[in-house]
């Protein structure tokens, strides 16, 4: 990984403003390593990636083979953390048109994830017709929108296959004991996986919540782990300037002292739109409280150039942009050389589509700096099973470190609370 910032003329820094969040941000590194912020109870994240044995990958594979085996579809049952970072890193390593494939492995439906009726019918629908087997996450065990869907496709499973063949459909991924889930599970014999205490919904990708569903998808979860270790070595003991991770913090931090309010990571390929959805719960919900913290949004370009382009480049100077750089495509495309020039497309002749892109992202980097729009880039060389791992761990890092500089606790999510107790009354739940 390798940042890069441009800050544009108006946010240009002083010496003395990179020196003090420079100084606060390798500070809230050591605090993060050593355990001793806000939080600390929930930083079982950090080593996670060592701490994954070889018996654990076998155990997850094992399971995965035999939902490959007897599953046409794969339903995730989850919401939050507990379902956007195993749809990350799918979206992200998955065929384009998967669905339009001969496919080896199920295919991955996400159901828990809302309340809305339609949805949940369509789903049902689809698994009329299909073998099908269920993840159901959920770390509290308790949240309403997994549950319900939970109740209405195990009954669903039941009835299909019959209460034992169902009870080997369900997977449970929760905690280690406490929870109405775990105690059904335990009741009902389904193979259970554990969220461990100290690991927060969000910060869960590299745990049984992502890995199981990363695995049925048919992707190598080991390298992916690889991956989060290398980052890991990188970022997490490196007290300078020099650490990659130190050079976002600090970037996202001075702009945010300059008044920024919006953070709007962009990317340039539509498979890494989950990246950003699942980047916009980890920072959204670790640093917004306290009424302060950027607001994470995203764009993905060059579509979104054609819509949101106009008010980057012109509307009220509210955001900064992380711009995620993908060095090389998986796939190569040239434009081809035809009998006449008819399109005027002729200029064009060399390239290919990635060098395209790769253009239209620099120049959309030069009009938003003149647009006094500051500009971080993030580099990877490709997309893969081991760089998605190292994005995973560089920005959960990069997120703790940035939680502390902002003096707020990045690991809990109180306001989350809210809206449930308001539901809860209006459904009447004592
Ligand atoms: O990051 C978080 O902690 C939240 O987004 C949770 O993952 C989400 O609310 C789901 O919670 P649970 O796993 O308890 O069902």
């Amino acid at each position: 990984m390798k940042v890069k910032i441009d800050f544009s003329q108006a946010d240009m820094p002083n010496y003395v403003e990179v020196k003090s969040v420079e100084e606060k941000s390798i500070q809230s590194l050591k605090i993060l390593r050593e355990g001793t912020g806000k939080g600390n109870d929930f930083l079982g994240w950090i080593d996670l990636p060592e701490q994954i044995q070889e018996a654990d990958i076998e155990k997850i594979n094992k399971v995965a083979e035999r939902v490959r085996q007897n599953s046409e579809v794969f339903v995730v049952a989850g919401i939050g953390g507990s379902y956007l970072g195993a749809r990350m890193v799918i979206e992200s390593l998955k065929h384009n048109f998967d669905t339009l494939m001969e496919r080896k492995n199920p295919t991955i439906v996400y159901a828990g994830n809302t309340m809305n009726e339609d949805y949940l019918a369509d789903l049902m629908e689809v698994l009329d017709k299909k073998d099908y087997s269920l993840a159901v996450i959920s770390k509290s065990g308790t949240t309403t929108e997994t549950a319900v869907t939970f109740r209405i496709l195990r009954n669903h499973l039941e009835n299909k296959y019959g209460k034992q063949e169902a009870a080997k459909r369900i997977i449970a991924i929760t905690d280690k004991e406490k929870g109405v889930l775990k105690t059904l599970a335990d009741k009902e014999g389904y193979d259970t996986f554990v969220i461990p205490d100290n690991v927060g919904g969000r910060y869960s990708v590299l745990t049984p919540v992502g890995l199981i569903p990363i695995a049925v998808a048919g992707f190598d979860i080991k390298r992916i782990i690889e991956g989060a270790i290398e980052e890991r070595k990188k970022t997490l003991f490196d007290d300078s300037n020099n650490n990659e991770a130190i050079k976002y913090v600090v970037a996202r931090n001075i702009l945010y002292n300059k008044g920024k309010s919006i953070e709007l990571l962009v990317n340039y390929q539509p498979n890494l739109v989950f990246l950003s959805e699942w980047w916009k719960q980890l920072y959204g919900e670790s640093e917004g409280k306290d009424f302060k913290g950027l607001f994470p949004a995203s764009v993905s370009n060059t579509t979104d150039l054609h819509s949101m382009g106009q008010y980057i480049q012109e509307g009220k100077r509210l955001m900064f942009e992380s711009v995620l750089h993908v060095k090389k495509s998986n796939k190569h495309l040239s434009i081809p050389k035809l009998k006449e020039n008819d399109d005027k497309l002729d200029y064009l002749l060399g390239f290919s589509l990635t060098d395209i892109n790769h253009k239209a992202e620099e120049g959309t980097r030069l009009a938003h700096l003149e647009g006094n729009v500051s500009q971080i880039t993030i580099e990877v060389e490709e997309i893969n099973e081991q760089t998605i791992g190292k994005l995973i761990y560089f920005f959960e890092i990069c997120c703790g470190i940035s939680g502390y500089v902002l003096d707020v606790n990045p690991f809990n999510q109180p306001g989350v609370e809210n809206y449930k107790k308001k539901m809860f009354a209006l459904l009447g739940k004592e």
